[in-house]
């Protein structure tokens, strides 16, 4: 049976497996934010064909300061949602020092948040800590609202799930950017527009958030890792640095993304790996070719727009 209680849920998390749980809004398909092997773990079972970044669920507003910049006017802003349930996800810049897996972030120098209002989620966040979680569907196939839901979007291989009946909202949550004083609709959802408008007295501007994301000149600044990227090779000039993958990695490799060949733990070192070689100012990284089937497309993608962005 795929259906656990809350304490087999906390257990499994704490091992670093993914779960699903249900929200307020929709079910989400969490594993620990902190914890790279369990965020690749989602978007290996997700599919998703690239690293989107996750929201991180919290089940204080006090358990943001760790790992995201808010001054007290944003934090009472957001409050004021958050305290009456609303389904509202805020954008706002990483702190320095976090903790948080550069998988759930995708590489970005800011994190959505937001607190789930269902008490089954908010138990689990309280004995886990964050949780990232998108939402526990295939990719590209509909949102789930109930347990049931969840097992049958993944048929062969369906996760374990926390059924906490169905989802009183139903719709993701209303996405806002809140990196600067201003805030920006980028995904309408579960909180309407129009009580965001109410509440801030004005208009509130809408963007898009994939085309915030996927933008080239976000892309150049976000997911180039600051020098040029040459894909599908495993030899290397003078000056350049070679990033490894799988058990035919030659000895001037300097790091290998996975020894073994897997997936799952070459997608979990690769934003890490790319930044500490950038740091080493190669003249260019060169990048061993990666398998392109299972969490391989993802990462493929994630490359070859850093090898591209360089170009631009
Ligand atoms: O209601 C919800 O929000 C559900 C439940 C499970 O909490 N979660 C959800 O997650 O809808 P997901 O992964 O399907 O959608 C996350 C969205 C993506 O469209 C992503 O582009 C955006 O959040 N996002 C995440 N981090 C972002 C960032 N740093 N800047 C801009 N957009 C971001
Ligand atoms: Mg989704």
């Amino acid at each position: 049976m795929m259906i656990i209680d809350i304490e087999k849920a906390s257990t499994l998390l704490l091992q670093n497996e993914i779960i699903a749980i249900p929200t307020e809004t929709v079910y989400g398909l969490a594993g620990r934010a902190t914890e790279t092997t369990a965020v690749a773990k989602i978007y290996e079972l997700k599919k998703r064909p690239h690293f989107n970044p996750l929201i991180v669920h919290v089940s204080s507003i006090d358990d943001i300061h760790s790992f995201a910049i808010i001054d007290s006017n944003k934090k009472k802003h957001i409050n004021y949602f958050w305290s009456q349930n609303k389904s509202l996800t805020v954008v706002l810049p990483l702190k320095e020092g976090h903790s948080i897996s550069p998988l759930v972030t995708a590489g970005l120098n800011t994190i959505a948040i937001r607190i789930p209002h269902h008490p089954v989620a908010i138990e689990v966040i309280n004995r886990t800590g964050p949780l990232a979680a998108p939402s526990a569907n295939i990719a590209n196939r509909l949102s789930p609202t109930c347990a049931n839901h969840v097992l049958e979007s993944f048929k062969d291989n369906p996760p374990y799930v926390v059924d906490g009946g169905a989802c009183t909202v139903g719709l993701e949550s209303t996405i806002i950017d809140y990196t600067n004083d201003i805030p920006i609709l980028l995904r309408p959802g579960g909180l309407s527009i129009e009580e965001l408008e109410e509440y801030f007295g004005k208009k509130i501007e809408k963007r898009k958030s994939d085309q915030a994301i996927s933008a080239p000149g976000q892309l150049k600044v976000h997911y180039s890792p600051g020098c040029p990227v040459i894909l599908n090779s495993s030899t290397i000039k003078h000056g350049e640095i070679l990033l490894g993958f799988g058990p035919d990695s030659p000895s001037h490799a300097a790091l290998n993304l996975s020894e073994s060949g897997n997936l799952v733990e070459a997608a979990s070192n690769l934003f890490e790996y790319l930044s500490i070689l950038s740091k080493k100012n190669p003249s260019a990284i060169v990048i061993m070719p990666i398998p392109n089937f299972g969490l391989g497309l993802a990462i493929n993608d994630r490359l070859e727009r850093a090898a591209s962005a360089i170009k631009l």
